[in-house]
């Protein structure tokens, strides 16, 4: 039997999208307000969710405890209350879209839970805009 068993985080954190090789004027044009030049923050929602077997003695696909212990000490420790263009090394390069953060979340999280499980990441950049980003 398998099934899928979620946890839900948060974060909140500063950013600004913006493409180095674009004029100032295409940036505003297509980023709008993630554009500013003095950043914007955002309360991220974040749910983490796993699928698999459901172990036939515990009854558990995932002990919840450990999944939220995971997200804060690999997730939560390196985004919340940072600016993740300054403070993140992964967008020091890269523009910190839900899309790039999602990747990067997942990246994380991946070598720390058994490859027996999938996972999916949803990140929430407002409470209408999300990304998903799987295995
Ligand atoms: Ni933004």
């Amino acid at each position: 039997m398998i099934a899928t068993v979620s946890r839900h985080a948060h974060f909140n954190a500063a950013h600004r999208l913006h493409v180095e090789a674009w004029s100032d004027a295409q940036n505003k044009a297509f980023f709008g307000a993630c554009n500013n030049p003095l950043y914007h923050g955002h309360n991220y929602e974040l749910i983490v969710a796993l699928t698999g077997p459901i172990d036939p003695i515990s009854g558990y696909v995932y002990d919840m405890k450990v999944l939220g212990d995971q997200i804060k000490e690999h997730v939560e420790s390196k985004l919340d209350h940072k600016n993740l263009n300054l403070e993140v090394p992964e967008f020091a390069q890269r523009n910190p879209t839900a899309e790039h953060i999602a990747a990067v979340i997942h990246g994380w999280l991946r070598p720390h839970i058994s490859p027996e499980l999938k996972i999916k990441v949803t990140l929430y950049e407002t409470p209408r805009n999300f990304v998903e980003f799987n295995d």
